[in-house]
């Protein structure tokens, strides 16, 4: 069979010719075979997943109710471009009443984005070119740094160790590379080390974005999660508005993942350019949605009672897996617990990787994490599992117990 001529025209970014031939797993790809094999392995037993990213409900009433109403509204029919007055006025005093944030201008300041995953994948059009160094702490969320090297940028990785405090060591940069630097993505609280900043943390990045003039994107989509402490905006940092920008969601903080809706707050100019580059891409998100969405926003308090359901979750695997002999301790944000992974049972298995252990835990004991290889060997355990009350999550918590109940695991 001749090849295809489709299968010559692919840009290089993806592979070109050899486009759709790598047919080497992923890791999710990889952690979804496992469930599918675990599945049919052992009949009827539940699977219970602790690998998911995503909220486990529904956006709350006020949102939906909100959304109903008006969508039925003929003028929000339209393209909405770079959004609504409404959402960006809705955004601003979110970000003042939440986060402390005061004065920003909503007309110039925030702009709407289709989610944040979106505004990653747009922002790096807008500063990045060919041979600019793109800083990124890892492990973490991909998307800015997949673009950017789709530009021609050189992406160089901050690893996000516990011996730091799962900050980036920014002293560790070298000069030279610090000089080609043009951006710095940063993400608090942290998917998925569960670290939150501190004001000294950021206040340390526009030190090193000031004197290096490196762009700051702040990636705050696990924003107001936050446990035992006030949330804390980028935005609120002396001098930030001279170098950053700052994402925020709707999806985690407002149940609200598959709307697709957030905002990018922040330098006037950075915003100015996303605004650009997104009016080039998108026509805007559905005027309703982010009407639901402002009126989410102007009730930040549907995100404390998610907050607390995280917290109840997280405190009963942290029992759990502490009983287990894991290190499990509360997360400063995020809905994640990243857990040192074991590296053998007493008398069984060893893991040489995380990823060997997570595929363990799914393939004998039909449980599923995330593996992170990549600074260290961990895993990553999402308090999102489904459970439909309190004493649902419980019934979920004595499960794992029981099923790894008896295993040493050797760390
Ligand atoms: C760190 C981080 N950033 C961004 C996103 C994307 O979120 P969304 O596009 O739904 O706003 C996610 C989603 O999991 C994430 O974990």
């Amino acid at each position: 069979m001749p090849e295809p001529f489709m299968q010559q025209l692919f840009a290089g970014r993806l592979g070109g010719r050899n486009f759709g031939k790598d047919t080497t797993p992923y890791k999710f790809e990889k952690i979804k075979r496992a469930k599918r094999a675990a599945v049919l392995e052992h009949p009827g037993v539940e699977l219970i997943d602790l690998g998911v990213g995503e909220p486990d409900e529904m956006a709350p009433e006020p949102v939906v109710k909100t959304l109903v109403e008006e969508a039925r509204k003929p003028e929000n029919r339209g393209y909405t471009d770079n959004g609504i007055g409404e959402f960006r006025l809705a955004a601003a005093r979110y970000l003042e009443e939440v986060f402390g944030v005061r004065g920003l201008d909503p007309d110039t300041q925030v702009n709407h984005s289709i989610g944040s995953k979106s505004a990653l994948a747009l922002l790096p059009s807008a500063l990045v070119d060919p041979g600019d160094v793109v800083l990124m702490t890892v492990p973490g969320y991909p998307v800015f740094g997949t673009h950017s090297a789709w530009y021609g940028a050189e992406v160089v990785s901050l690893p996000l160790r516990p011996e730091n405090g799962f900050f980036p060591d920014l002293d560790s940069i070298d000069r030279a590379t610090a000089e080609r630097a043009k951006v710095l993505v940063i993400n608090y609280p942290n998917n998925p080390t569960g670290k939150a900043a501190d004001r000294d943390f950021f206040s340390r990045v526009v030190e090193f974005a000031l004197r290096n003039r490196v762009a700051v994107i702040q990636d705050a989509a696990y924003g107001a999660l936050v446990y035992g402490r006030e949330p804390l905006s980028f935005l609120s940092v002396d001098g930030a508005l001279e170098v950053g920008v700052e994402l925020h969601s709707l999806s985690k903080s407002f149940n609200m993942t598959g709307w697709r809706i957030g905002f990018v707050a922040g330098n006037e100019l950075l915003v100015k350019a996303f605004a650009e580059v997104k009016d080039h891409s998108d026509s805007g998100q559905f005027a309703a949605i982010q009407k639901a969405a402002a009126a989410g926003l102007a009730s930040p308090g549907l995100t404390g009672a998610i907050r607390d359901k995280y917290a109840r979750k997280l405190g009963l695997l942290i029992e759990v897996f502490n009983e287990l002999g894991f290190s499990a301790r509360m997360p400063e944000g995020t809905f994640y617990l990243y857990l040192p992974a074991p590296r053998s049972i007493a008398g069984g298995e060893r893991f040489e990787t995380a990823e060997a252990c997570s595929q363990y835990l799914i393939r004998r004991h039909l449980i599923s994490t995330v593996p992170e290889d990549s600074c260290g060997r961990f895993l990553r355990l999402s308090a999102t599992f489904i459970a439909g009350s309190p004493g649902e999550e419980q019934r979920i918590a004595s499960e794992i117990r029981q099923r790894l109940a008896g295993i040493e695991f050797e760390f």
